[in-house]
């Protein structure tokens, strides 16, 4: 089976393709009649240059980018590789609420530019994160693992979503609730026609005053003018991973101290990436054998 990879994916698990070719995202504009697997991060897949396809094998759990409306009615399989890196993301969202709520960045800016004046009593007091309330936008896999992260620095953790489950971790809230609650909100749904845009201006509006959004999911979750909006303002707090136009930032967040940012490292250890290939090529292998893979979003 002809395997297309968008770059060389991270790990020894990649070397156990055979027929590969290791191109780049813009590979993807040429037609390409031969190819009939595709290895991709979320990129968009143009069906009409590929012929042949028969299977697109996505490494990351969001699949956002691509058309799979489209691929089911082709008769294409989509495959993602979720599980495996719901704690390194749950990590890195602890990692952006401790660096926002205790001015992590800020600090160190400070110490770097010479303007620690040595007094640690007064300067740069931040907040408190035990005891607050954490706000999770969405408890599937990966806001479970920011709910157990959060019992250990024992916040009070809601959680909304619109199918509500029985959970030991949190307590149900709707979300206009939750973010009128929360000192931290966290994002952790997948985008999807209803949840583009889902956190807009008047969502925003409901946070208290310096409260912290955390956002390692995606960027078009969020509205991002009316978020920059609030921030430029000062009344809330953000720790982003994730933008609405890749790799765009809007330019009023680069000089905010009230913002910390991180070019979307959500799954972004050695580890986890390499469990992601491994992941990625075993739904390939599986697939090119007649077996069911392991992850799939669609089987034909
Ligand atoms: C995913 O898997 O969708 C993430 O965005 C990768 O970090």
């Amino acid at each position: 089976m002809k395997v297309l990879a968008t770059r060389r994916y991270p790990g020894p698990a990649f070397e156990e393709l055979k027929d590969v070719e290791v191109g780049s995202p813009s590979d993807l504009h040429a037609p390409r009649p031969d190819v009939e697997a595709l290895l991709v991060a979320n990129e968009p897949v143009p069906l009409e240059l590929l012929p042949g396809l028969r299977i697109v094998s996505n490494f990351g759990v969001g699949y956002d980018r691509l058309d799979v409306a489209e691929l089911g009615r082709r008769g294409i399989a989509v495959t993602n590789t979720p599980g495996v890196l719901s704690a390194a993301t749950a990590d890195l969202t602890f990692a952006l609420i401790l660096a926002v709520r205790r001015r992590v960045v800020e600090g160190d800016r400070a110490v770097r530019a010479g303007a620690w004046t040595g007094s640690w009593a007064d300067g740069f007091l931040a907040e408190e994160l035990t005891g607050a309330t954490l706000g999770i936008v969405g408890l599937g896999r990966i806001g479970q693992a920011v709910a157990r992260r959060a019992a250990g620095f024992e916040l009070r953790v809601l959680y909304t979503q619109r199918t509500r489950v029985d959970s030991e971790l949190a307590e149900h809230r709707e979300l206009d609730e939750l973010l009128a609650e929360s000192d931290v909100v966290t994002i952790h749904a997948p985008l999807t026609a209803e949840t583009r845009g889902m956190i807009d201006a008047r969502c925003l509006a409901r946070l208290r005053v310096g409260a912290s959004l955390v956002n390692t999911s995606r960027g078009e979750i969020v509205d991002e003018p009316a978020l920059v909006a609030e921030l430029v303002s000062g009344r809330l707090r953000a720790g982003l991973d994730v933008f609405a136009h890749e790799p765009h930032v809007p330019e009023e967040l680069l000089s905010l101290p009230n913002v910390v940012l991180t070019p979307h490292l959500g799954s972004g250890t050695r580890q986890t990436r390499e469990a992601m290939t491994r992941l990625a090529v075993d739904n390939l292998l599986a697939f090119e054998r007649g077996d069911p893979p392991a992850t799939p979003v669609l089987l034909p």
